[in-house]
C-alpha cells in the first residue's frame, strides 16, 4: 500500500496526551510512518502550530504544548533521521502556497467544513450570533491544511474520520488547479483510515477524553496511573461468578494494550470465575506501566534537553523546505505565467 508513497501526518499541539490518545493516535501514526519507510516510501510528520494559534493565544501555553508534543512523538519512537519531522511555521512557503490556493478554494467549501460548522452550531446552542468568536484562521483552516498536504506532493494522509473531509477538500483544490492549467502541478492526495485503531474507553466507560475527566494518564508517575486504573468502573459481583469479559470495562481497556496471550488469560479467568476485579486491575496496571515506562523516561529526557529537540526540528525543516519551495515555484510560474 505504501510502496514508494509519501505519507504525511500533521498533529496539533493540544496538550498532554493520555493513554487513549497514545494508543488511538500517536502509536498508530508512528507505526504507519515506519511501514511507509519500510516500503521505500517517505514519511513526513509535522506539528501544526499555525493551526493551533486559531485557538491558543497565550504564547507560553502554546510553546509548552508544542514542546510536549514534539517530545512525545520522539519518546514514542519517531525516528527523525528517517522521518521528516518539522514545525509547520518553519516552512515559510506554506502560507504563500495557502494564498495561491485561496484563489481556487470555493467559499462554499469553507462554509461546509465541519470545524467551522461545529463552531457555528455551538454558538447557536448558546444563543449567540453564528460567527461569534470565530476567526478567519478557523474558517479557512482547510485551505491551510491543503497547503500542508500539497506542498510536499503527498500521496497518502492517514486520518481519523473527522479529517476525511479536509483531505477531500485538498484533493478538490488540487484537481481544480491541475484542470485549470491542464497539467499535473499538484499531486492528488488520498486519505487512509486505519480501522484497526483502538478506541479506548475511559475509566467510566465513555470514550477516554480529557473533557470527561476519565483518562488514564501517560506521563505522570506510577501512583497517578494506579489511581486511575483502580478507579475503573466495576460492579459488585463476586469473583467466583463466571463473567462475560466483553461486558467488563477493565477487559475492554486491556484489549487495546495486551498481547493476544495476555488477553486470553484475562478472558479465561473472568469466564471461569478465577480472577476478581482486583486481579484484573493489577494486570491492566502492569501492562500500562510496561508500555509507558521507557517512553516516560525518554519523554522526561527530551523535555529536560529541549535544545536537542529544537535542533532536530530545525534539521527536519531543512529537509522539508526544498520540496515546498519547488511546489511554490511551480505554482507561481503557472499562475503568474512566468
Ligand atoms: N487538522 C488536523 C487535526 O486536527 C491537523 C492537521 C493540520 C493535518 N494539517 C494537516 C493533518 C495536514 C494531516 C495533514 O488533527
Amino acid at each position: 500500500m505504501f510502496k514508494d508513497k509519501k505519507v504525511l501526518t500533521g498533529v496539533k499541539p493540544t496538550g498532554t496526551p493520555h493513554l487513549g490518545n497514545y494508543l488511538g493516535a500517536i502509536k498508530p501514526a508512528i507505526k504507519l510512518g515506519q511501514q511507509a519507510l519500510e516500503a521505500d516510501g517517505k514519511h513526513y510528520m509535522f506539528i501544526a502550530d499555525y493551526h493551533a494559534i486559531n485557538a491558543e493565544k497565550d504564547p507560553a501555553v502554546l510553546n509548552r504544548k508544542l514542546q510536549e508534543i514534539a517530545c512525545i512523538y520522539l519518546a514514542a519512537g519517531l525516528d527523525p533521521s528517517r522521518s521528516v519531522f518539522y514545525r509547520q511555521s518553519d516552512i515559510a512557503e506554506i502560507p504563500e502556497i495557502t494564498t495561491i490556493l485561496y484563489a481556487y478554494t470555493p467559499k462554499g467549501f469553507m462554509n461546509k467544513a465541519h470545524a467551522y460548522k461545529a463552531a457555528v452550531d455551538k454558538n447557536r446552542e448558546a444563543g449567540k450570533p453564528d460567527d461569534d468568536g470565530i476567526n478567519m484562521g478557523l474558517y479557512t483552516y482547510p485551505t491551510l491544511m491543503a497547503a500542508d498536504i500539497l506542498a510536499y506532493d503527498t500521496d497518502i494522509v492517514p486520518v481519523g474520520k473527522d479529517q476525511v473531509q479536509h483531505v477531500e477538500i485538498a484533493r478538490d483544490i488540487a484537481g481544480a488547479i491541475n484542470a485549470h492549467y491542464n497539467r499535473p502541478l499538484l499531486t492528488l492526495p488520498e486519505y487512509s483510515i486505519d480501522n484497526n485503531v483502538a478506541l479506548v474507553p475511559g475509566i467510566d466507560g465513555r470514550k477516554m477524553s480529557k473533557s470527561y475527566g476519565n483518562v488514564i494518564p501517560l506521563f505522570e508517575d506510577d501512583k497517578a496511573i494506579k489511581k486511575a486504573v483502580y478507579s475503573i468502573k466495576t460492579d459488585c459481583r463476586p469473583m467466583e461468578e463466571p463473567k462475560n469479559p466483553d461486558e467488563i470495562l477493565v477487559y475492554e481497556i486491556y484489549k487495546s494494550i495486551a498481547t493476544p496471550a495476555q488477553l486470553q488469560e484475562m478472558g479465561d479467568g473472568l469466564r471461569e470465575g478465577k480472577l476478581g476485579y482486583g486481579h484484573i486491575k493489577n494486570m491492566l496496571l502492569d501492562a500500562v506501566i510496561a508500555e509507558v515506562k521507557e517512553m516516560r523516561e525518554k519523554y522526561n529526557y527530551y523535555m529536560a534537553h529541549y535544545e536537542e529537540v529544537e535542533a532536530m526540528l530545525e534539521e527536519g525543516a531543512a529537509k522539508a523546505r526544498p520540496t515546498a519551495q519547488a511546489t511554490l515555484k511551480r505554482l507561481k510560474d503557472a499562475v503568474f505565467g512566468r
